[in-house]
């Protein structure tokens, strides 16, 4: 059976398999294969693959020494995977509880299998969870050479944002101030302090701020990383005219938060602003609500409209990225 694979020259396998393994893509399921003069190397999810490597599907063989979900099923469960935690989106609690006990029981380093309960709500924007086997949902992940320590029940986190996530990180330089507005455990803090730039967190959760700090010290930046816990809009006064780049990852609502931005933004400052928008105009809605709190203080200049994924039917979830200059 196809499989999605990275595929690149053979001389370049190694370094490939190092880079996707620290991003924790590598499918261990099926085994790295030379074939027609090209290496395939399966991956676990191909839409975080990122851009620079081509994704294609290949036949790879199954790895004979480990037991996978479908030996036990018959049949491909879908799941998704944060750290030790996978993650089901059945409705069908029958067919959960039988993937379920076949993540368990195959050599895949399960620790604890959860099925979506809720919608992701509330101004944590934490979803409920039914959790199927194992019992702690606490657990590492990585993601791009960083780890992250959460709580799938306390805190917000999507392992699909990688790809998007490492395109902002990117842009950070060592000399910058980057500030997160929203920053969660520090998916964007924590990588962006690792490239040397000096971050700023702000989030309302208590326990993702805990975890923001964790991640610091985990990840050695505790130095380059302060973490504010509260309403951005209440607690930052310090931080005014500070921020060369700003994150904004509060889709629906982040525009209510354009003011404080603009307080928080040097004379010449990037802002990435996250939206779910009609596919009919989808970065049209940020780009007049960020030039409406822009005014006459600064130019605004758009750099890249990014269209992130799909996230309901006719809806896009995008982002903009703008230069403020004073
Ligand atoms: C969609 S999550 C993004 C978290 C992180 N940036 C990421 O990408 O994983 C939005 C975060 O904003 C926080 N939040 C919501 N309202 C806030 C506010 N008024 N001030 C600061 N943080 C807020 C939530 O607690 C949540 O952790």
């Amino acid at each position: 059976m196809s499989v999605p694979c990275v595929r690149v020259p053979p001389e370049e396998g190694e370094a490939t398999r190092q880079a996707l393994a620290e991003a924790d893509l590598l499918d261990a399921g099926h085994d790295i294969t030379v074939a027609d003069g090209w290496l395939y190397v399966p991956v676990s999810d191909p839409d975080a693959v990122p851009d620079e490597y081509e994704v294609v599907a290949f036949d790879a063989p199954v790895r004979e020494d480990q037991t996978m979900p479908a030996d036990l099923l018959g049949f491909e469960p879908s799941y998704e995977r944060l750290g030790g935690v996978y993650i089901l989106d059945e409705d069908d609690s029958e067919r959960a509880g039988e993937i379920a006990d076949a993540l368990m029981a195959c050599d895949l380093p399960v620790e604890t299998v959860v099925n979506r309960a809720s919608k992701v709500k509330g101004e944590y924007r934490i979803r409920e969870w039914d959790v199927l086997a194992g019992d702690g949902t606490e657990t590492v992940h990585r993601e791009y050479g960083v780890e992250f320590l959460l709580d799938v029940r306390e805190v917000y986190f999507s392992p699909r944002l990688a790809t998007e996530r490492h395109r902002v990180v990117e842009q950070a330089a060592a000399d910058e101030r980057v500030f997160d507005m929203f920053a969660g455990v520090g998916p964007f803090v924590v990588p962006a302090a690792k490239r040397g730039a000096d971050c700023v967190g702000c989030d309302l959760n208590p326990a993702a701020v805990a975890y923001l700090r964790e991640n610091a010290a985990r990840n050695g930046v505790a130095d380059r990383v302060t973490a504010i816990e509260g309403d951005v809009r209440e607690t930052t006064d310090a931080y005014a005219d500070w921020a060369d780049r700003l994150v904004m990852n509060l889709p629906h609502s982040a525009d209510e938060f354009l003011d404080t931005a603009v307080e928080l933004a040097s004379d010449d400052c990037v802002v990435h602003l996250y939206d779910i928008a009609h596919e009919d105009d989808p970065f049209g809605p940020s780009e007049r609500a960020v030039r409406a709190a822009a005014g006459e203080a600064y130019d605004v200049e758009v750099l890249v409209r990014r269209d992130v994924r799909s996230y309901a039917p006719h809806e896009r979830n995008v982002c903009l990225d703008a230069r403020l200059s004073r």
